[in-house]
């Protein structure tokens, strides 16, 4: 391996230990913690798994985070009435609906739901009134994992201007918004998708690569310019032996990992990546610390803008 690690862990660490204060001033001024309501609805393990992660940095930093868990079966009515009960709360300053949303709520579910969210509150930045504010180049809050990945960036000083950028993948909470900002910072943007032609040649035009489709080690050496800052967004849980013995070298220490746990998290990135790029996120380890951090960020942000301090 010769790239260079990019440490979304040790950075994530860094941004929520940076908040502390900030923490501790809203806390002083509100009379309570800044507090994330988050609504999960269904039994999507990984979903579980994510809101427990978010709740628990949350309550490191000092910020008081409240998880409403509603089954399965529930309606979208009953969704958006805990949604409403968030927004009338003047002891809720973000809110956070997590996705995927059970198939059974409908195709319309999710967009009816973010789009129920207070602007003011919508710690995502899903709301179309915070989605036109990020076009625009004014954010009020960004969405969380392209806000860590353009961080992350940042804190590794790796250059933006002008150089050749290509997302792979087009939705709402990553690719879109990722590109968005990847263009504000002047780089040149390329968005493909599962239609784009010889992407394999459109992807090794990059400088900055950002795979985010939700297929495991699908970014193989052939998509990636020796060099290349390649940003892995991809977290996929493989239980099959036969394919991480693929993925991985006979001497890889994520073996015994996955003998004694029976699966692994591989990214959208091939592992033999690491020998062409230049410097890459791992998974894990790399863009999904940053997302919870920039989770942090974005709460302490709604509890400010409340207090008029910003925005
Ligand atoms: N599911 C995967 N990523 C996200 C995210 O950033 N926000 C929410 N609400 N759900 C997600």
């Amino acid at each position: 391996m010769s790239a260079r690690l990019l440490d979304g862990k040790g950075t994530a660490a860094d941004i929520r230990s940076e908040l502390v204060p900030r923490v501790a001033a809203c806390t002083r001024r509100l009379g309570r913690p800044p507090t994330l309501g988050i609504l999960l609805v269904g039994d999507d393990p990984a979903s579980q798994v994510y809101v427990g992660t978010k709740s628990r940095a949350g309550a490191e930093i000092g910020l008081s985070v409240e998880v409403v868990s509603l089954p399965s079966t529930a309606t979208l009515e009953a969704a958006r009435q805990v949604v409403e009960r968030f927004n009338a709360s003047d002891d809720h300053d973000g809110i956070l609906v997590q996705s995927p949303l059970p198939a059974a709520l409908g195709p319309e579910a999710e967009r009816a739901l973010f789009d129920a969210i207070d602007p003011l509150k919508d710690v995502d930045g899903f709301h179309p009134a915070n989605v036109g504010r990020l076009v625009q180049a004014r954010p009020r809050f960004a969405p969380c994992t392209p806000a860590g990945i353009l961080e992350l960036l940042d804190r590794s000083g790796i250059e933006l201007a002008g150089r050749r950028a290509v997302v792979i993948g087009r939705s709402q909470i990553v690719g879109k918004p990722v590109a968005m900002l990847l263009l504000h910072r002047h780089a040149t943007v390329t968005i493909c998708h599962s239609r784009t032609r010889e992407l394999p040649a459109v992807a090794r035009e990059a400088e900055i690569l950002v795979a985010a489709l939700g297929r495991p080690a699908f970014v193989t050496p052939e998509y990636v310019r020796p060099g290349a800052t390649v940003v892995d967004v991809g977290i996929n849980r493989v239980a099959d032996a036969a394919t991480i013995r693929d993925l991985l070298p006979a001497d890889s220490p994520r073996l015994a990992a996955f003998a004694k746990r029976g699966a692994l998290l591989i990214g959208d990135v091939h592992p033999a990546v690491a020998d062409t790029a230049g410097a890459f996120t791992p998974v894990p380890g790399g863009v999904g610390p940053m997302t919870v951090a920039m989770l942090m960020v974005n709460t302490v942000r709604a509890a400010e803008i409340r207090l008029g301090v910003d925005g």
